[in-house]
């Protein structure tokens, strides 16, 4: 049996030992060892005798086996460095790891393959084109220029997969919800060997530039699958009884669309929308990003700062909502933003942009201020050299309805009152003809808690709980239809929002009034792991 740390340690050696740009370079994050036995646990289950490999790194696959010498293990791995790393700790020969590139070694049939494959975008990955063409010829695949490494090591490892074979990989979930992941869900749906899909909400170091949580994909090829499970694991522990885990959800395969998102079968689909939310949110308007100064440091002052830069508050700046936690009440009005203001906050947008734009003249200190932001070079960074002129920030008018980009635990739904002016902390909406009348009753709506259950089926989810909206993916939200929003009176409608203002919470008789959105899923079946 082996030191269960020896892994741990090994890899504490080696990066410690090289530069950390080597590491980025190759992809070199290595599996935890709890979750390495889990899957090496999964993929010999049955009492398989041979495992393969593609990505030997310190070779954490290996040291999860119980009993490595009863087992025909092989492997693949492009840095013969590594590899002498792992032979000069293990002194061990090690003839079973081919030094090679994985994604350029074509021709062979593994049992069982289990793999955490380096994670790289395909931009910054120096063989590409050789790798494009390969796949293409061997497996008929395109490959889009936005893959990346790991998503090509499990398209080829899941054709090399024999019969009665198990694969298990751990990669970054990101392929389930992006254009460029349709191909990989589709191979993985046309071979019927998907089993299941494990995201872990537990490992946020596994894959540093990953903009998404990690998971397991789980295939094999002894049957054909008809349904997919969706685990959800938020603690490594949950995998040592696996086959005792309730999925998420078992989606049958009939109904995976390769080209849609796949994230939200992780979230409890405990409950469906009803046709009182068969309407989509764009039916009323969209959802727009805030400001994007391209430079907060120069365009978003404190007015203690503006007062020692001689400019003037109501012709040189407009107010701004710099940062999300500048608001921490679910009403913001022009009082709130004073109380900012007072607070010496961040809170004014430098903005001579109607003068600017015609040429007119604008105070001289404000001048004074722009060429000081054109000395400090404020005027090349990315967004700021595209504008003409530079110091001119986008024209806008206050959103009424703010939804909060990031969010950690429950998104912030605001409904803004004030002249303030959001930047990019916040989206807001922008309601169309039909939509105007009905912006405060969306407030509500997104304040609740059925519609908050619905809307966050829309956000990202990034590593660490941190989930984003985009504000294109908010236009498919079911929202309440005009006839159900009619049933709210106008006096209700701004009594509800009177309470919020005062208390921060929604009323219950609004969470009552949307909660027919929702009905009861019935709870999964056991998984048969
Ligand atoms: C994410 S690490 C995983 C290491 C180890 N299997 C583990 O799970 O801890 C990926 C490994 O794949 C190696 N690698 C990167 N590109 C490769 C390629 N094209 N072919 C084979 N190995 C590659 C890297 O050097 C790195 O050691």
């Amino acid at each position: 049996m082996r030191d269960p740390a020896n892994g741990d340690r090994a890899a504490h050696e080696y990066t410690a030992s090289v530069g950390v740009a080597h590491r980025r370079r190759h992809g070199q994050f290595f599996t935890p060892p709890a979750v390495a036995r889990f899957m090496t646990r999964w993929v010999l289950d049955g009492g398989s005798s041979s495992l393969f490999d593609p990505a030997f790194g310190l070779g954490a696959f290996r040291d999860a086996l119980p009993n490595p010498a009863n087992i025909a293990f092989r492997a693949s791995e492009i840095d013969a460095g590594i590899v002498r790393h792992w032979r000069r700790a293990r002194r061990e020969a090690g003839d079973f790891i081919a030094i090679e590139d994985y994604l350029l070694s074509w021709g062979r049939r593994h049992a069982n393959i289990v793999c955490n494959p380096p994670y790289m975008r395909f931009q910054k990955f120096g063989n590409r084109h050789a790798v494009f063409r390969a796949f293409e010829k061997n497996l008929g695949l395109r490959l889009s220029g936005y893959t990346n490494t790991a998503s090509a090591f499990l398209c080829k490892s899941l054709a090399e997969l024999g019969p009665a074979g198990r694969m298990a990989y751990i990669m970054p979930l990101e392929f389930l919800g992006t254009g460029y992941g349709a191909v990989v869900k589709a191979r993985l749906l046309e071979s019927g060997h998907l089993f299941g899909l494990v995201r872990l909400n537990c490992e946020k170091a596994l894959f540093p530039d990953a903009t998404t949580s990690a998971g397991i994909v789980l295939c094999d090829t002894r049957t054909r699958h008809r349904a997919v499970r969706f685990h959800d694991v938020h603690n490594v522990c949950e995998l040592d009884d696996f086959s005792a885990l309730r999925p998420r959800a078992t989606v049958p395969v009939r109904h995976l669309d390769p080209n849609a998102k796949w994230l939200p079968h992780f979230r409890a689909k405990r409950w469906r929308t009803t046709p009182a939310a068969s309407t989509a949110l764009r039916a009323y308007g969209k959802f727009t990003r805030g400001i994007a100064t391209g430079a907060n440091a120069f365009f978003v002052l404190r007015p203690s700062t503006a007062r020692e830069l001689g400019l003037n508050p109501a012709t040189d700046c407009v107010p701004c909502i710099a940062r999300s936690v500048q608001i921490s009440l679910p009403v913001f009005d022009d009082a709130d933003h004073e109380a900012l203001r007072a607070r010496d906050q961040p809170a004014l947008l430098f903005s001579v942009g109607s003068a600017a734009s015609t040429g007119a003249a604008f105070s001289r200190q404000a001048a004074a201020y722009i060429r000081s932001g054109e000395q400090a070079g404020f005027h090349k960074r990315f967004l700021t050299r595209k504008r003409n002129p530079w110091h001119k920030t986008e024209a806008r008018t206050p959103a009424r309805l703010l939804l909060g980009v990031f969010a950690r635990g429950e998104y912030k739904v605001v409904l803004n009152t004030s002249r303030a002016l959001h930047l990019t902390c916040f989206h807001g909406f922008a309601p169309n003809a039909a939509g105007g009348e009905f912006v405060d009753r969306l407030f509500l709506f997104f304040a609740s808690r059925t519609g908050r259950r619905i809307a966050s089926l829309a956000q990202r989810e990034y590593g660490n709980a941190l989930r984003k909206f985009e504000p294109n993916d908010l236009s498919d939200v079911p929202v309440p239809t005009p006839g159900l929003f009619a049933t709210l009176h106008p006096a209700d409608v701004a009594g509800a929002v009177a309470h919020m203002r005062e208390t921060g919470t929604v009323p219950q008789w609004v969470d009552d009034r949307f909660a027919p959105l929702l009905r009861e899923n019935k709870p999964p079946k056991p998984s048969s792991a």
